[in-house]
């Protein structure tokens, strides 16, 4: 082979190599949009196995490529054609099922190409440290307060036992000379302190009047407050983080708390949304099993058998204990898991408005397009869930002059819009000037009061 047939071959090599290259960097794209938007609740692109396995390697483990797109565009048809693979994994996976989907062979073909290259970068590994939050500045200057009471405290002692010193020094020094020790000196402060006030009457005047206003302050602020739980945060019956469900697994708050965007309250999720998950993952990172174990001796499955137990509220408690205590092979664990067998989860409520007040979910989320962010915090970040807002009148007032309504795709309020326009003078609505909650009678009493 001559030199510039070498070198065309390789051109030509290369000039493939690149086009392939750019046309798998648009499938990865999309790629990567599918996967999130129809995968990423249930699979991680690593080994690492979640609801179902992780997909890295996947192509390998399939002879052939068309029924790996089979699989994942219907698995519950797929499964039909008895396929031992196929059949193995369902059942390794507890009969767990995985939805259908209208993806297009293209489609999944990228999703796939996607799951390849992010075998390489796993987006739910953060490698930027957690941003410090207010709480846990105010923690760190609560340190500090400990810290300098701390040394307070540590020269109190000390000055007190160089005093000794200084004394036992001086008596040692007495007993040489023949004198006597010094006296055990115990001082009247309260005497003492009534001569020194008699002589000093202006100076306990005024010391009186700031200590009573202060008093009173406090007693003041105190009344303010009452009602106002802000950072309450009671301890749960099961340990379960919104850190690990919402921050690193990028579960959707609307999976469990389905009800936020058509009605006032955001329900608690039953058990039963826990179990979608729950019947494969049987274990946690930081608890193992014995958490995890509560919910099922609350809903009554079998983790041995790994199938629900009949008539379970009928069963002989002692007999359902027998199978959790084997289970878990812990004492102190089954301690824990007893109260829960045939019960069901007591979850501790956090936020509570007074009888009097309003407030619609639906309302906010879904019309009013606010973040669950602005008014509960960075659940993602929580291992307990704590109150972030006060709940307060003033809190809702506030948000409600600031904030602008989404008007932009809701007829009604385009209507008032344009209207209060119209009409600037009447409504003090100058040109520019914001078209907040307020406008649309956001403080009136009523709204928010029964
Ligand atoms: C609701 C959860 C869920 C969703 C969503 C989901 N899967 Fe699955 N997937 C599973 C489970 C569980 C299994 C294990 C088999 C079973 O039980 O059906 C599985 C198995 C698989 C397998 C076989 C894995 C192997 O090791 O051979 C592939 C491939 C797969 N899923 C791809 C996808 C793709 C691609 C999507 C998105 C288009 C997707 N899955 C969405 C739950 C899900
Ligand atoms: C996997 C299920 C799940 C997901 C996902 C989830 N939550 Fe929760 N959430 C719960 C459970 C269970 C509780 C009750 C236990 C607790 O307080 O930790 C709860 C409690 C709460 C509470 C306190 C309720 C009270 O008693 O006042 C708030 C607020 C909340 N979640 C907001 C969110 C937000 C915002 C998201 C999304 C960022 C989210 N949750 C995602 C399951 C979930
Ligand atoms: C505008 C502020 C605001 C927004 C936005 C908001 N919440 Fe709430 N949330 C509240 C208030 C106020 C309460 C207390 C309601 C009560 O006691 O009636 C509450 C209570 C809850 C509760 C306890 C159950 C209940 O309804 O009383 C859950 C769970 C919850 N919110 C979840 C969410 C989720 C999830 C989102 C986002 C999809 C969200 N919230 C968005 C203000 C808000
Ligand atoms: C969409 C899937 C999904 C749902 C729904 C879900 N979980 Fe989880 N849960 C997980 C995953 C994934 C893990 C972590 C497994 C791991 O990282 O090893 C987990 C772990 C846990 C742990 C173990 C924590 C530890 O550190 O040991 C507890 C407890 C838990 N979940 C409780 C619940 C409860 C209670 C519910 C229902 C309110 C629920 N989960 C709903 C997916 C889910
Ligand atoms: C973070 C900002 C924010 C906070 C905090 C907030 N709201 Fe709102 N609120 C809105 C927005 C935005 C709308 C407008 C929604 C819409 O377009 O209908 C709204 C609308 C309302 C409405 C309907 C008003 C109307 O004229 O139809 C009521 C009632 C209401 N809020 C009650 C409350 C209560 C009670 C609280 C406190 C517990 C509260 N809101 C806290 C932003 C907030
Ligand atoms: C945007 C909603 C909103 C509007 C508008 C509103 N309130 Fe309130 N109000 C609340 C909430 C929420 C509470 C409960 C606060 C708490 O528990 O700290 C409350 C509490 C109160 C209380 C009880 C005080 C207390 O500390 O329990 C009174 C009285 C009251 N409001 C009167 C009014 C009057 C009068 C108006 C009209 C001028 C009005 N409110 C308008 C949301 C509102």
């Amino acid at each position: 082979m001559s030199n510039a047939m070498r070198m065309t071959r390789w051109f030509v090599m290369l000039l493939l190599l690149s086009l392939t290259g750019q046309g798998r960097a648009q499938d990865i794209a999309q790629g990567e949009q599918l996967f999130k938007a129809n995968c990423a609740r249930c699979h991680y692109v690593t080994d690492k196995r979640f609801v179902g396995p992780g997909l890295a390697g996947v192509r390998d483990r399939w002879d052939e490529e068309a029924n790996l797109i089979a699989w994942i565009r219907n698995s519950s048809d797929y499964l039909k054609t008895g396929d031992s693979y196929a059949t193995k994994l369902f059942e390794e996976y507890n009969g767990s099922v995985m939805p259908a989907f209208n993806l297009s062979d293209d489609e999944i073909l990228s999703i796939l190409a996607y799951v390849e290259e992010g075998v390489k970068e796993d987006p739910t590994i953060s490698t930027t440290p957690d941003p410090l939050t207010p709480e846990e500045n105010s923690d760190s200057n609560n340190t500090l307060t400990y810290i300098l009471i701390g040394f307070a405290i540590i020269l109190l002692i000390l000055a007190r036992s160089l005093n000794n010193v200084t004394k036992a020094l001086e008596n040692l020094r007495r007993e040489k000379a023949g004198e006597d020790p010094l006296p055990d000196f115990k001082p009247d402060y309260v005497g003492r302190f009534v001569t020194w006030a008699a002589k000093n009457k202006k100076v306990v005047g005024v010391a009186s009047i700031v200590i009573v206003s202060y008093l009173a302050y406090q007693g003041f602020v105190g009344l303010n407050t009452i009602g106002i739980y802000q950072g309450y945060q009671p301890a749960q019956p099961i340990k379960f983080s919104h850190k690990l469900h919402v921050g690193q697994n990028k579960i959707e708050c609307q999976y469990c708390h389905s009800t936020v965007e058509k009605s006032r309250h955001a329900n608690i999720p039953s058990a039963n949304v826990c179990m979608n998950c729950h019947k494969a993952v049987q274990e946690g990172p930081q608890y193992g099993k014995n958490e995890i174990t509560k919910i099922y001796a609350s809903i009554g499955w079998n983790p041995e058998k790994l199938a629900y137990f009949e008539n379970y509220q009928q069963m002989d408690p002692e007999e359902v204990k027998a199978v959790f205590a084997s289970y878990l092979g812990d004492d102190k664990a089954m301690k824990e898991v007893e109260p829960f067998i045939q019960k069901p989860i007591e979850w501790v409520q956090i936020h509570k408005l007074p009888d009097h007040a309003f407030f619609s979910h639906a309302q906010h989320v879904k019309v009013g397009k606010v973040e669950c962010t602005t008014c509960h915090g960075e659940l993602a970040e929580m291992e307990e869930v704590y109150q972030y807002a006060p709940l307060t009148m003033g809190w809702c007032i506030n948000c409600h002059r600031e904030t602008e309504v989404q008007y932009a795709s809701n007829g009604y309020y385009e209507r008032l819009h344009d209207y209060y326009k119209e009409h600037k003078g009447e409504y003090e609505m100058r040109e520019g000037q914001a078209f907040t909650v307020e406008k649309i009678g956001g403080l009136e009493c009523s709204k928010c009061h029964y």
